[in-house]
């Protein structure tokens, strides 16, 4: 959606919504009435079908065809079925990515392969010592990293630094650096990482890549084959809106699957379903030969179904289209709260350049928690994120622009009549 003018008044806005194309798509959710829902980067929205489709699946292949469901109702194909949807919307193919677990998991399984891979067999110790990666970047994928070198006697080290310093470190660490691992687009700040030339960079030096796609699959175009990235993990939760807890996704360039069949380099979590004939009972394991080797155990189908709708909403707008209607809502968002909410307290934390900047737009404020509980009683759902963040998630499948006019009127009337001062500052308090 290319804008040459940004709307100014509520009336220029509500006129965008009337011509935007994707306005339409917005009923193909359950949103509830009075709700300007702006955290769709944490939950994504209730797609119409979910209900429905979920229902199907439960009393019609659960109830009706039992266990018979596994092969008659396609079951064991799910994740390899919905996965290959979502590689449409990262620039995979759909062999490359499967559906499985949680990102955090997902994570432990690439960055286990991706360190063997780069491990030679002659190497008492590896030679390539550090995972490196960005001080702000989500703490499962940390934590995970921390545990994954716990567990294989501290051979590895995590290094952290700020996403300014990424380049030259990459390039000082040169041979000692094993894998480049990131968060595409920031959860904190919406800061989108430019993933061609840090994985160009990161190659340069015989490193590998892993990306987390958390907060850009159903967001942001990504193109993982363009990039030559080595492996990949996303949320299904977010903006793919497949429900609360839903599986997360995988990928794994073809080049690698390749390699992987060696044992050598095999995932670790080495479950039944990864196995090459899980059915044959085997007592040895020998990994699937494609993306299969990163599932685990059985899949939530249900969940999985769930799942399958929500990438449904993404794939039917068209990834390339909601881009441009979010570079349009964010510039906007930015725009109105800089010049309609004169306060000196506010400060833009997301990148002021949209081609730098995932879907999604944070202001710091010293109050935030509070002015957030503020905004969300009056039914503008953001979220806070410790320790001084208000963020605002902006799905363009179900926002629109006048949405944003009326979220920016709510949050000037909240800081002007300084409700939020009634509030007790909790910043620890649980976030959903
Ligand atoms: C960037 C990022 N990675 C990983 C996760 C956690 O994923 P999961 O709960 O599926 O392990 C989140 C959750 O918000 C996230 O933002």
């Amino acid at each position: 959606m290319m804008m040459s003018r940004l709307p100014d008044s509520r009336a220029s806005c509500v006129a965008c919504d009337a011509t935007d194309a994707l306005a339409a798509h917005r009923a193909a959710f359950a949103l509830p009435p009075g709700v300007i829902y702006l955290d769709g980067n944490s939950l994504g929205a209730l797609p119409r079908a979910t209900a429905a489709h979920v229902h199907a699946v439960v009393e019609r292949e659960w109830g009706d065809g039992l266990i018979r469901s596994w092969n008659g109702a396609g079951w064991i194909d799910a994740p390899r079925r919905v996965g290959a949807k979502i590689a449409q919307l990262i620039g995979a193919g759909d062999d490359e990515v499967i559906c499985a677990d949680s990102t955090s998991l997902n994570l432990f399984k690439v960055l286990a392969c991706a360190l063997r891979l780069q491990r030679s067999a002659a190497d008492a110790a590896p030679a390539r010592r550090v995972i490196l990666s960005e001080r702000g970047n989500f703490p499962t994928d940390l934590y995970m990293a921390q545990g994954l070198i716990e567990l294989t006697g501290a051979q590895h080290e995590l290094q952290l630094v700020d996403a300014v310093d990424l380049v030259a470190t990459i390039d000082t660490l040169g041979p000692r650096l094993a894998v480049l691992m990131l968060t595409h687009v920031n959860f904190q700040t919406g800061a989108m990482h430019d993933m061609d030339a840090q994985t160009r960079r990161a190659h340069a030096v015989g490193a590998l890549t892993i990306w987390d796609l958390a907060h850009s699959a159903g967001a942001v175009p990504v193109n993982l084959r363009a990039a030559a990235a080595d492996f990949a993990v996303g949320c299904g939760y977010k903006y793919l809106n497949g429900g609360p807890g839903a599986p997360a996704f995988v990928f794994a360039a073809h080049r690698h699957l390749a390699r992987l069949r060696d044992d050598r380099f095999a995932q670790p979590l080495a479950g039944w379903l990864g196995h090459r004939a899980p059915f044959d009972f085997d007592a040895a394991y020998t990994p699937a030969a494609g993306i299969e080797r990163f599932t685990v155990g059985t899949p939530s189908i249900l969940a999985l179904a769930a799942l399958d709708c929500g990438v449904d909403t993404v794939l039917a707008a068209g990834i390339e289209a909601l881009r441009a209607k979010s570079v349009a809502l964010t510039e906007l968002f930015i725009r109105l709260v800089e010049t309609r909410c004169l306060q000196e307290t506010l400060r833009l934390v997301s990148p002021r350049d949209a081609a730098q900047r995932g879907s999604q737009v944070c202001f710091a404020h010293p109050q935030a928690w509070p002015v957030m509980q503020a905004l969300i009683a009056r039914g503008v759902i953001g979220d806070f994120r410790a320790p001084d963040i208000l963020r605002f998630g902006i799905a363009p499948l179900y926002v629109g622009f006048a949405d944003l006019w009326d979220a920016v009127e709510a949050l000037r009337d909240v800081l002007d009549s300084e409700i939020w001062r009634a509030l007790q500052f909790q910043p620890r308090q649980a976030v959903t």
